[in-house]
């Protein structure tokens, strides 16, 4: 079976992608080629930021791999957090509750509350480089609702459903999210890419 390096040790991401590509790829985490780098993620754009780290192993470890860049784009915010959707509260820290509490702060009294959720996938593959998009259009209510997933999930609802991504469920969330839209996108082409290789 063919093997693809994701660029993470997230152990969440890595079932999302295993369950995707079950039986057509391995998919080896950072731990599994043993590197134990901080690999810099300082563009300012998702889609840079992921390339930056997809080359990044790709050049070290000589292997095919990708990595993802997440972020939430809020309209009247003029498209922030966007890149600085982990660390909006502060810049040296990732602290969840700080981020959503500013970020209702920040729209108080505004009454555009349209987001999106973006994941940007870098992939090389036998050298080449190609991105592949997630994404999932909704709103950020007035106060944090509901008590599952992570970051800022009590305050994004996605317009298919009107409730935010806390109040679904881990499992209702992971069909229609951003990061699984993306994933999604990549096996397409993962796939698509195997079969015509023969
Ligand atoms: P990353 O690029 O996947 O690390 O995502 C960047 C930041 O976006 C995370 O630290 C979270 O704060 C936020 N984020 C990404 N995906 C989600 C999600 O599915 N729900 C809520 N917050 C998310």
């Amino acid at each position: 079976m063919k093997q693809l390096v994701f660029a993470t040790n997230n152990a969440h991401k890595l079932s999302e992608v295993r369950a995707i590509t079950d039986g057509y790829f391995a998919i080896l985490s950072l731990d599994d080629i043993g590197c134990h780098d901080d690999i810099p993620e300082t563009a300012d754009t998702l889609e840079g930021n992921a390339l930056q780290k997809a080359r990044y192993i790709a050049e070290r470890y000589h292997v095919n791999c990708f990595a993802d860049d997440t972020g939430l784009e809020v309209e009247a915010l003029g498209g922030q957090p966007g890149v600085h959707t982990a660390r909006y509260a502060y810049p040296d820290r990732h602290d969840p509750e700080a981020n959503t509490r500013k970020l209702l702060d920040e729209l108080k009294g505004q009454t555009n509350r349209h987001a999106a959720f973006r994941t940007v996938i870098a992939l090389i593959l036998d050298g080449k480089e190609y991105t592949f998009e997630g994404r999932v259009d909704g709103t950020i209510p007035l106060q944090p609702t509901g008590t599952e997933g992570f970051g800022y999930d009590p305050v994004f609802a996605p317009d298919e459903t009107g409730i935010t991504f806390a109040s679904m469920g881990v499992e209702a969330k992971n069909r229609i999210s951003h990061r699984a839209r993306a994933v999604q996108a990549l096996c397409r082409f993962l796939m698509k890419a195997d079969e015509q290789k023969g």
